[in-house]
């Protein structure tokens, strides 16, 4: 097990001091810059040792057989896999001659450090080499915000105390080699050399390097350049070959004297152009980004960022290990989706292969309800991407003999790449996710342009397919059979709590749309039936309860199966995925993530405070949370029944998630749904923020833990700051015009004249609810914490 790294409090940054190479994989997850549409580990400059390089553009992708030994009708037989494309982050130093690399010679000091607030990651090194020579090292690197194509680096070299040969290579490098895959199916599949070489050129200091994917023909071009700064005369020479380029730079340098090498490379890919169209893309790109020079791009980076954090910075006092996460997370969600610009938002960024760089629902479920309050044209392009994936969808329908669209599970490009349709196919939730996404998006920016046209396209559609996956009976009430919830250790259940009521939102809000843009729903075929359909389905929702437990279950019979005996699995046997066959954990009541609770938690107005409540402790009991997107889901529930303790032990657990790699697996990518979960369990939990049908309330309560929490939104072009505390919360509208609000149930009106400030009443504590054995979130209170 990889001993847990300790990086040091700080509010506005990750700092590590010492370098660990037995967690370099992880380290490289929670390093790796990316603005949406280029990521960069956060691999040592001078590329090894490494836990996993990687590099990767938005959308580029490699296609692989899924093979399978029997033949099902509708199973994908082939899938999508992110590739690492050529790895521009490489920086070799040669002192006299000798490699610089921290596995030999004596690592005197190391230390990286990535700010939140200039974006930046820092390096700094002083190493001693076998023979003796000592160098000091500092780089900076930027995947830039404002420069959408372009990442830079500034690298300086300085000998220590003795005159020193140095060479600095700079260099592009296709097709790298990848460590094996050690199995895990969370983790990618590792595909030999995907990029075909295509056009290479080195002259002067410009390297610029084209290649395509074999199968899914996607051309993707890199270039880079150069600015050398040396008080001494520095001798270069640039080369080029099929799988890269190189431009050195050497020079003798006495103690004193630096060499500074800034280097731009600028990336762009496509399925359509030409080879010379995109070689001049990255041309054009890189040729912007000297244009804008490095003072320009950190200032650039500085200026962006600084607009972010006005936005969307949440304080918490009395906690400063949340404090530094909840930023972290932050900063990581606007990374995700920052420039994405209709591209897809996968579940681990673009920090990391896992999940073979697919997005699930996720996206639409935890990283854009943080998006929408806080970057809205951000969560806006992730849904302009899911209707440019509408065709496709259409078709899966299709094929699979139903109406409108159905969503791929897992996906880069649109189409399914599950191969394992219990927990893929089934999952037609994700029909609604999306759906409820747009609803989100549309109450709480008011944006009609985008409800008119891409949002009333998936709400269309997704609607027709609940009309056609379900049925009424003949007592007239509708059903959704045979379909997989959130749950994944559950499948092919009838009447899945959350799916219906999700569905019942998405059908409704279809038949809303369809009255409120009449010209629109013409052009979609929709006719008066139909959206009558829809009504009725909606109307008739089954709603499966369990009388005798006074709970519901999270599908039709969940609560009469045998109960999973918790205390005779070793805790070693967590995630029971990993240890356990599917079909045993579908007949059990084990549950591994927030299934029944999330839906209580969306939709809140399904649920009264007692069902809330039962229903809750109910699930704590059989929840095993071997998904990392649960813990947060579970904060905010816990919060609103009450638990304010335990809800705070859930916030830590999705806010240390990667931090403190809490599932083993950050290496292959940091877990944004969790991350994005840490600002759900702060705003949703202890703000206690709903948004159902255009209103917004607060519902505010701390923890013991935290003293203090201040949060903004931007809410129909308004932006709002909410500061909480434990006797009262206060609302300020800092711009824009009056906004109603409710907070614990009482309607207000906040203007930009002066905050309203209101108490919070005290809750008698309820009995802590317990969880299966050996699954209880470590307690938060009890921590040791350093700052
Ligand atoms: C979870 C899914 C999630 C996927 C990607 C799985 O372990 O069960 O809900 O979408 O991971 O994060």
């Amino acid at each position: 097990m990889i001993k847990q790294p300790e990086f040091s409090l700080e509010p506005w940054s990750l700092r590590e001091s010492d370098l660990r190479l037995d967690r370099l994989a992880q380290t490289e997850s929670v390093f790796a810059l990316s603005n949406g549409h280029i990521g960069w580990r956060g691999n040592l400059d001078e590329g090894e040792p490494h836990g996993l390089p990687g590099s990767y553009l938005n959308g580029v992708y490699e296609i692989r057989p899924l093979p399978f030994a029997e033949q099902i009708y509708g199973r994908p037989t082939t899938g999508q896999t992110v590739i690492n494309v050529a790895n521009g982050k490489l920086m070799r130093l040669f002192v006299d001659d000798e490699p610089f690399d921290v596995r030999y010679g004596r690592l005197v000091s190391h230390e990286r450090v990535l700010d939140f607030r200039s974006g930046l990651l820092t390096r700094r090194a002083e190493w001693v080499s076998p023979a003796g020579a000592s160098v000091r090292v500092a780089s900076t690197r930027l995947v830039s915000f404002t420069n959408r194509a372009v990442a830079a680096i500034s690298y300086e070299v300085e000998p220590v105390d003795q005159r020193l040969q140095i060479s600095v290579q700079s260099e592009l490098l296709v097709n790298e080699q990848l460590p094996a895959s050690d199995g895990d199916p969370r983790a990618a599949a590792v595909l030999e050399a995907p990029l075909i070489a295509e056009f290479d050129s080195a002259r002067d200091q410009v390297v610029i390097l084209v290649h395509q994917t074999k199968v899914s023909g996607l051309r993707v071009g890199t270039a880079m350049d150069h600015h050398i700064d040396c008080p001494a005369d520095v001798q270069t020479e640039a080369r080029s070959f099929p799988d890269g380029g190189l431009v050195t730079a050497s020079v003798v340098l006495e103690p004193g004297q630096k060499l500074r090498i800034i280097k731009f490379v600028a990336y762009g890919w496509s399925g359509a152009r030409s080879l010379p169209g995109v070689r001049d893309q990255v041309w054009a790109a890189l040729s912007g980004a000297k244009l804008a020079g490095w003072d320009g791009l950190v200032a650039g980076q500085r200026a962006y960022l600084d607009d972010f954090w006005d936005r969307a910075d949440v304080e918490v006092d009395g906690d400063v290990e949340i404090q530094q996460a909840v930023r972290f997370g932050l900063f990581h969600v606007l990374q995700a989706g920052a420039r994405g610009e209709d591209r897809p938002i996968p579940a681990k960024g673009l920090t990391g292969p896992g999940y073979d760089g697919h997005v699930f629902w996720d996206t639409e479920s935890f990283v854009l309800p943080v998006l929408t309050f806080t970057a809205p044209d951000a969560a806006a392009s992730a849904l302009r991407w899911r209707q440019s994936t509408l065709p496709v969808a259409r078709e899966r329908a299709a094929h699979l003999g139903l109406q409108g669209s159905a969503f791929a599970w897992r996906t880069i490009a649109g189409q399914e790449c599950s191969g394992y349709w219990p927990a893929g196919t089934a999952a037609f939730h994700i029909n609604a996710d999306i759906a409820h996404a747009v609803v989100r998006y549309v109450n709480a920016t008011g944006d009609e342009e985008f409800e008119r046209g891409p949002g009333m396209d998936l709400l269309v559609h997704t609607a027709r397919l609940f009309r056609s996956l379900g049925h009424h009976d003949d007592k007239g009430q509708f059903h959704i059979d045979g379909v997989t919830g959130p749950d994944e250790y559950s499948a092919i259940a009838d009447d899945n709590v959350y799916t219906n009521l999700m569905a019942q939102r998405n059908l409704a809000a279809a038949a809303s749309v369809a009255a409120k843009y009449m010209d629109r729903a013409r052009e979609l075929g929709v006719s008066v039936e139909e959206s009558a359909s829809w009504r009725d389905a909606a109307g008739a929702m089954a709603l499966p309860y369990d009388p005798v437990l006074g709970v519901h279950p999270q599908a039709a019979r969940f609560t009469q199966h045998e109960l999973w005996d918790f205390n005779a699995t070793p805790t070693d046997n967590y995630p029971l995925l990993l240890h356990y066959p599917y079909f045993d954990l579908y007949r059990k009541q084990v549950v591994k993530q927030a299934d029944l609770v999330f839906a209580m938690m969306l939709r809140s107005d399904a649920f009264t405070a007692e069902q809330k409540a039962a229903n809750f402790d109910y699930y704590e009991t059989i929840t095993v949370r071997d998904s990392s997107l649960s813990a947060s889901v579970q904060a905010v529930v816990a919060a609103e029944v009450g638990h304010l303790d335990l809800a705070f032990d859930y916030l830590g657990e999705a806010a240390l998630m990667d931090l403190d790699d809490l599932e083993h697996n950050t290496r292959d990518g940091v877990h944004v749904a969790s991350l994005a979960g840490t600002w759900m369990a702060l705003v949703g939990g202890f703000g206690g923020l709903r948004l159902t049908e255009g209103v917004v309330s607060f519902a505010p309560r701390l923890p013991e833990g935290i003293s203090r929490l201040v949060f903004s939104l931007l809410l129909r072009g308004r932006r709002l700051r909410v500061e909480v505390n434990h006797e009262s919360a206060s609302y300020q509208l800092i711009d824009g015009q009056p906004l109603d609000l409710i907070h614990h149930g009482e309607q207000l009106t906040v203007d930009a004249t002066r905050p309203q400030e209101r108490p919070i009443a005290r809750l008698a504590p309820r009995p802590r609810p317990s969880q299966p054995a050996g699954r209880s979130p470590a307690r938060r209170l009890t921590k040791q914490r350093h700052s």
